[in-house]
């Protein structure tokens, strides 16, 4: 199977679905009423006229209402009122099978249309049984390892009656000083449209009506990632042909996967915050892509139109978001103050009101909501937490892990050795292991490092020292940890940033480790032990000490519920490491922004010897490319073969190479195909990823891997800003991350 493969065999797509279906019928716990809503789309057409006929403008505008419960998943007193009124779309945050069906009664049978509320919440990487954080999923560069997460996420979430989850989170980011960074899958939009398609396809099957699915939403409409400085809501300035080749592509991914629902975003793009941007939501969104789902706005965004200057009141706001195209608004209540008055003003027409009305309805229909509105307390007993997730996040956690140095083999570790150090500020949190957006993930439900370990060594005596905080500046327990190194054969430091370091308003100017942990390493480092260094962190981070001088570095991000046995299965090698970085890591936060597929300058830096070198003081390149990651075996690839020698626009062209486990355990490997076209109508990428695949092989087996190149590959926006296939020369690059490969190139021939 090629990289592209993962979301464009349509069949092929269809039938890896249907097969994960069944295998999640399987090991999943049967939901009380599988069957998708029993209704065709005109069916449900008809009724949703019908019942808009029926609505007062006050009851429309309620549906066009979120609201939030309490941060816990209670409903508030309020909550209760306005769904008697029938004026409560939606809520967010008010999870549980019995406090969902509480509420959702009161709106079915007490309401005089019955029509059912919605709940939403942000089941990020998990609802109870928590995955890696999204960052650390695409690292894995495994897009059905994404769709099992996200089918058991929406298993368990619509089990708690939530069916609409604020994911997946498709922002591209180029700046790991932007918290927002670990909800997404990094920098690169191909790799980003697998995993968007592959998260999409896990939270909503083939058919979101299925009561144990969710609705999914493509988020933040767009250029969220881009923003200024890495500090979040910031503007982002970005041009047409970056907005539609890097930051689109992941959104369209999404809704060729059949996305349910769209967000638009806070920022200010190109001088129009994202609720309002006529481009991205009327032009693009709704006109070229034809999208005719939801757009829900983001949290209080028709509200902060007037701090962003572009609103003069709230009456303004809710005119021009509604008038945008945003149907749904969160958290504030504009739609709900002034849609009478806009509507008599004629400001907002009732055709406006009716069209987002229509949407929300139709979407509740398509949900099966009016069916079967209340979730199953036993039923949800039976499905959090459920052995097979945890099996699953205990895989996948692992499945995520970058090997970044293992210098003479320090890694994997024995299991004969009699006695370990656990040491540093996160060897023993089992909340920090859980990442920034668990959902309704638990900390007395994860498995610490320190525990992994300890179940992974019965025999062995485990010396625990905390040695530092994350943060702050005592030393205090420095010597408690380098005693604990002393009485032991090995050393495991787990350390990197605290969950909320990363994540939304959290962003950071350094990318340095916080607080004294560096120097806690160097004191153990000082004491001469074999170690490992295990990083916990959300994003990039610049450890150029590290790198140089700690034996093995083992990338974990925010591995989840089951985060430390994951871990100990990798230390110890029941797990060998394949994950490859899905962000490039910088040597120090001024060479940020810094992306593997940048242009190359009139003069570009390591081609030409005498051009001048765009930093004096460090090295213009990465600490740590784009798609690197190491593993316990070793790898060789060769035989890089092309179908043609040449190729009409209009064709295809397949790269193939060969694969071989030359190392003495099993293990995988991403192989990467990365194009470069050198001459074009406009500047492109010294090198793009336009194909990856993710292969396991025994020690001495190899694989031949396929990638096939057509259009949409070759393709870019041209000089005109049409896509298009220009004639030329395109490089190819196969290897094991975008720094090394094999090369060969062919020719795009225009036809005569
Ligand atoms: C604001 C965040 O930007 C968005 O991603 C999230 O879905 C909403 N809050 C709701 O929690």
């Amino acid at each position: 199977m090629t990289g592209e493969n993962h979301f464009s065999k349509n069949k092929r797509g269809f039938w890896t679905q249907w097969i994960l279906t069944l295998a999640c019928t399987v090991t999943c716990v049967a939901s009380p009423h599988a069957a998708p809503p029993n209704m065709s789309s005109a069916e449900i057409d008809q009724k949703v006229s019908s019942t808009l006929k029926r609505m007062t403008l006050e009851e429309k505008l309620g549906q066009l209402q979120q609201l939030c419960g309490a941060w816990d998943g209670d409903c508030l007193p309020e909550d209760f009122a306005l769904a008697r009124q029938g004026r409560l779309g939606s809520t967010i945050f008010i999870r549980g099978a019995k406090r969902t069906a509480e509420l959702q009664r009161v709106a079915v049978n007490e309401s005089r249309l019955h029509i059912p509320v919605l709940f939403a919440f942000d089941v990020i990487h998990g609802y109870r049984t928590i995955f890696p954080v999204p960052l650390g999923e695409a690292a894995s560069w495994d897009p059905r390892g994404a769709e099992r997460s996200t089918s058991i996420a929406a298993d368990e979430a619509s089990a708690a009656g939530i069916r609409w989850t604020f994911a997946p989170m498709v922002d591209i980011a180029r700046d790991p000083r932007w918290g927002r960074i670990v909800e997404g899958a990094g920098e690169d939009p191909f790799l980003g449209m697998a995993m968007a398609a592959a998260r999409v396809r896990g939270f909503q099957g083939t058919n979101y009506g299925l009561p144990d699915k969710v609705v999914a939403c493509a988020k933040h409409w767009v250029a969220y990632g881009a923003a200024e400085g890495g500090r979040d809501y910031n503007t982002a300035e970005v041009s047409e042909r970056t907005l539609r080749e890097i930051y689109f592509p992941p959104f369209k991914a999404a809704l060729d996967a059949g996305v349910g629902t769209f967000m638009s975003a806070f920022n200010d793009l190109d001088g129009l915050p994202g609720s309002v941007n006529s481009f991205t939501l009327s032009k693009v969104l709704r006109g070229e892509w034809h999208f005719d789902g939801v757009v829900v706005s983001d949290y209080n965004a028709v509200n902060e139109l007037i701090a962003h200057g572009v609103a003069a009141d709230g009456k303004d706001a809710a005119a021009q978001a509604l008038n945008a195209g945003v149907d749904m608004e969160m958290f504030s209540r504009l739609y709900n103050e002034n849609g009478a008055e806009l509507l008599k003003e004629k400001k907002v027409s009732r055709k406006t009101i009716d069209e987002a009305v229509r949407r929300v309805l139709r979407l509740k229909y398509q949900l099966g909501l009016f069916e079967h509105p209340y979730a199953d307390e036993a039923h949800e007993k039976a499905t959090l937490l459920n052995p097979a997730h945890l099996k699953a996040a205990r895989e996948l956690a692992a499945r995520s892990f970058v090997l970044l140095k293992n210098e003479r083999g320090t890694l994997p570790i024995s299991k004969d050795l009699k006695s370990i150090a656990v040491i540093g500020p996160l060897a023993d949190d089992p909340q920090n292991i859980l990442g920034p957006w668990c959902g309704d993930g638990r900390k007395e439900d994860s498995v610490t490092l320190l525990a992994g370990i300890r179940a992974k060594l019965p025999g062995a005596t485990v010396n625990y020292a905390k040695g530092c905080d994350v943060t702050g500046n005592s030393t205090e327990g420095f010597n408690e940890a380098e005693d604990a190194a002393r009485q032991s054969d090995f050393v495991i430091v787990a350390v990197g940033e605290t969950s909320s370091m990363s994540g939304e308003a959290a962003s950071r100017s350094s990318l340095d480790l916080p607080g004294r942990q560096l120097e806690l390493i160097q004191a153990i480092h000082a004491i001469g032990k074999p170690y490992a260094v295990v990083l916990m962190n959300g994003r990039p981070l610049s450890i150029n000490w590290l790198a140089t001088n700690s034996p093995a570095i083992l990338e974990t991000w925010f591995a989840g519920t089951q985060g430390g046995n994951a871990i100990a299965d990798t230390l110890f090698g029941d797990a060998n490491p394949g994950g490859k970085l899905p962000v490039t890591f910088p040597r120090s936060v001024g060479q940020v922004p810094i992306y593997y597929n940048h242009k190359n300058t009139g003069r570009p830096p390591g081609v030409d010897p005498k051009s001048p070198l765009p930093y004096l003081d460090i090295p213009w390149t990465p600490l740590y490319p784009f798609g690197y990651g190491l593993s316990y075996t070793s790898f060789a690839i060769s035989n890089l073969q092309l179908s043609a020698a040449h190729i009409r626009p209009d064709g295809s062209i397949t790269a193939s190479v060969e694969v071989k486990n030359t190392g003495d355990r099993a293990g995988d490997e991403v192989v990467q195909l990365y194009i470069h076209r050198l001459v074009a109508s406009v500047t492109r990428p010294v090198q793009e990823l336009k194909g990856f695949q993710r292969v396991s092989l025994q020690p001495g087996e190899s694989r031949r891997v396929e990638f096939l190149l057509g259009p949409r590959e070759l393709g870019f926006y041209d000089r005109a800003m049409r896509f298009a296939v220009e004639p030329g020369k395109i490089q190819i690059k196969v290897g094991a991350s975008s720094e090394d490969g094999l090369e060969s190139s062919f020719e795009i021939i225009k036809p005569r």
